[in-house]
């Protein structure tokens, strides 16, 4: 069996003033930094405003941080967006890409999602490729062929198991408090893995991380799962003490 190492990440989303967002970031370093050695890597990824200030609070603790989309292209006319170069120039190590919110809100298509992939993988940021069917896709019996065409176009031919994460996202369980079961779970994340491997010499070595509603009371079932190497968390990553609780599961 291939260990994977735990990815915990924290999805701040549009939340966060500074005042708030530093206190949560210097916290979960300082309780990083406290316990020493821990079972998981541990990211954060707030919004771009308080980017440069969250690198600097955990600049010297295990906490990663991470952009939530960036642009295909490395400079231009492109207002209001964040070229990937730039993410890695504050210090991000990772970016979100394709999140369900940025292709429905942005109508962002796995196409657009593979090259700002390829773009972060060229600033040298590791990709977490997000993935998931709506409820509709889900009630039509269209779950795996929706992630799986998701997967196959959004995920870059150049991609390894260093430089991305995949995470399946459930649009149906995202903010929802209703988390997808553990069979639900299981059953893409099984199909996700033997995508990857078909694909990619070290499909086994990527890290396939789960989202939606993740709480600490929910996590530890949804982490044991085989090809379970983490979660994308949202509302409960706002939570220092939440979030902290859903790291400790991996301990
Ligand atoms: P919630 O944990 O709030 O459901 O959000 C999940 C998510 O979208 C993380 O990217």
């Amino acid at each position: 069996m291939t260990q994977r190492r735990p990815l915990i990440a924290g999805n701040w989303k549009m939340n966060c003033l500074r005042a708030d967002g530093l206190a949560l970031a210097s916290g979960l370093a300082a309780k990083a930094s406290e316990k020493g050695t821990l079972g998981c890597d541990i990211l954060v990824c707030p919004p771009a405003t308080l980017l440069s200030d969250v690198v600097g609070v955990t600049k010297d603790s295990a906490v990663g941080v991470g952009g939530q989309d960036c642009h295909a292209a490395v400079s231009g006319a492109h207002t209001g967006d964040i070229a990937a170069p730039m993410l890695a120039d504050i210090g991000a190590g990772y970016v979100l890409v394709g999140h369900s919110e940025r292709r429905a809100d942005h109508g962002e298509s796995s196409t657009d999602i593979r090259r700002k992939a390829i773009a972060a993988h060229d600033a040298d940021l590791v990709a977490v490729v997000c993935v998931g069917e709506t409820e509709q896709e889900r009630d039509l019996g269209a779950t795996l062929s929706v992630v799986n065409g998701q997967v196959a176009v959004s995920v870059p031919d150049g991609a390894t198991a260093k430089n991305t994460v995949i995470a399946y996202e459930p649009v149906w369980a995202i903010g929802t408090g209703r988390t997808a079961s553990v069979a639900e779970v299981a059953e893409v994340h099984t199909a996700i893995r033997a995508e990857l491997v078909k694909r990619f010499a070290d499909g086994n070595e990527f890290r396939i991380l789960y989202g939606g509603s993740v709480k600490p009371s929910n996590a530890a079932e949804l982490l044991a799962l085989e090809d379970v190497d983490g979660a994308l968390v949202g509302g409960a990553s706002l939570k220092l003490e939440d979030f902290w609780k859903i790291i400790e599961t991996c301990a």
